[in-house]
């Protein structure tokens, strides 16, 4: 065992040469601490292998959470680590609860750790959920607890909850902070990794929603979602930003109920039922995410403004790409919108980056201004360019059938899309058209 001595700050871990009264990275007082940490002697036994998918195949658990099982890239991976962040009270105790439970369900054994709630917590939680599957519970802080355990019993599975509580009391950092999270993770996943155990690290999320603690937490495990939503609404929505085994556009959405979780199998139906009868301003648009579109209404509203300052306002939609289209819109209809302030919101909370939704916001503009009804049966897709161009998308087809599925009759779209029976498609060339179908029309 080598012997090292090392300075670092208590609070967020920086490292220096030598004791100072002031780190010089966070700027506390009297927070850098001197401490030995003892490096085991590096192993020198591992030789290169050649590895064929014959020898070492992957080896993937379907769960029946099908959600869960669609952001994953088509069930678990063996031994793979996976970092699930999300804000407080979203329903990350909840989803990793039924997670375990389906694990014991197909035969597996599966641990939960819990540094943050009581055995009595826990149990009455286990019961509201119904929960089928038995899995034992670790309630305990200490790594070494957790190594233990998984060193004593294979485990198909297992759940840190969370890793920001989880700690290493040989190091005196407090639990969460950088050197702590970067020591407990590094070793539980070495730990898991031999053991090709699949684990779980519920991570809290800072202020701004990313994960607390160190970047490099995220490099280190293969797979990265977050679970977010808005808490006033009954869904949440599970989001893959790494995954080092399926793509990362996928979205699961999960309805959340007093007996847990539940898979959300029809989300354009989830996401338009509240439509009711419309008025002006709203438009629908099938969005794409992944391998599934989802129709979602995106709503705008341009009541007149007194200010010289109009104010622009978007939930859902970028609010550059917003600035963008309203002065297209501004040069090429020659319709003035200063003195008109703009809100644009993409209903159910969905975050849209895809610019196939320019044309239904544009659509709802327009709809808003004029004061007229676009209809329940017409729904909007394409890209706005800057000359006013209506640009091709992709899946254009894939959103013309979901389109067909729901009963929506009419569809404004880029020229070149295929013809799908029961649907009537209107192929576009600028936005001249647009206003031509949606205005002129209406007013002939
Ligand atoms: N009895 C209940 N009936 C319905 N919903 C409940 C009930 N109890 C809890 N919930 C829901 O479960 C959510 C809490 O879920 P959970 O504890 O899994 O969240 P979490 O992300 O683990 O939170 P934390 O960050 O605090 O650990 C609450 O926001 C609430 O909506
Ligand atoms: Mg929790």
């Amino acid at each position: 065992m080598a012997k090292k001595t090392v300075f670092s700050c208590e609070a967020c871990g920086h490292e220096t040469f030598k004791w100072m009264g002031k780190c010089p990275k966070c700027g506390g007082w009297d927070t850098i601490k001197e401490f030995r940490i003892e490096k085991e002697e590096l192993s020198q036994q591992e030789k290169p292998i050649f590895v064929s998918e014959e020898d070492l195949p992957e080896e993937r658990i379907i769960l029946g959470i099908n959600e869960m099982d669609r952001v994953l890239g088509g069930g678990i991976t063996c031994g793979s680590s996976i970092l699930l962040g999300g804000d407080p009270g979203i329903g990350k105790t909840t989803l990793c609860f039924e997670i375990a439970s389906k694990m014991v369900e197909l035969g597996f054994d599966a641990l939960y750790v819990s540094g943050e709630e009581s055995l009595r917590q826990l149990s009455s939680r286990k019961k509201r959920l119904h929960l089928k599957g038995s899995f034992p519970i670790l309630a305990t802080n200490h790594v070494e607890d957790i190594l233990r355990a998984v060193s004593d019993k294979h485990y198909k599975f297992a759940v840190i909850d969370s890793i920001q509580s989880t700690y290493n009391s040989r190091l005196p950092m407090l639990p969460g902070s950088v050197s702590q999270i970067k020591d407990v993770s590094t070793r539980l996943i070495m730990e898991m990794k031999r053991s090709e155990t699949a684990h779980v690290f519920i991570g809290h999320v800072t202020k701004e929603g990313a994960i607390a603690g160190p970047k490099i937490l995220e490099h280190m495990v293969d797979t990265v979602l977050y679970f977010e939503g808005d808490k006033t609404l009954p869904y949440r929505m599970l989001r893959a930003i790494k995954n080092r085994y399926g793509p990362i556009d996928e979205v699961g959405i999960f309805q959340m109920r007093t007996e847990g979780l539940v898979s959300v199998e029809n989300p354009s139906e989830f996401f338009v039922a509240d439509r009711g009868d419309i008025s002006s301003g709203s438009t629908l648009f099938p969005y794409v995410t992944g391998s599934r579109p989802i129709v979602l209404e995106v709503q705008a509203i341009t009541p007149k403004t007194t200010f010289s300052m109009p104010k622009r306002l978007s939930l859902g939609y970028d609010i550059n790409r917003l600035f963008i289209l309203i002065a297209v819109l501004e040069k090429v209809l020659e319709k003035p919108f200063f003195d008109r302030d703009i809100y644009i919101n993409v209903t159910g909370g969905m975050k849209v980056a895809d610019p196939a939704i320019d044309l239904a916001v544009a659509g709802s503009i327009l709809s808003s201004y004029n004061d007229m009804n676009i209809g329940k049966d017409t729904a909007l897709f394409g890209e706005i360019g800057l000359t006013g161009e209506i640009r091709k998308v992709i899946n254009m087809e894939a959103r013309l059938k979901e389109c067909e599925r729901l009963g929506i009759k009419r569809v404004l779209c880029p020229r070149g899309a295929e013809r799908i029976p029961g649907v009537e498609t209107i192929p576009l060339k600028t936005i001249r058209d647009l206003h031509k179908q949606l205005v002129e029309k209406n007013d002939a």
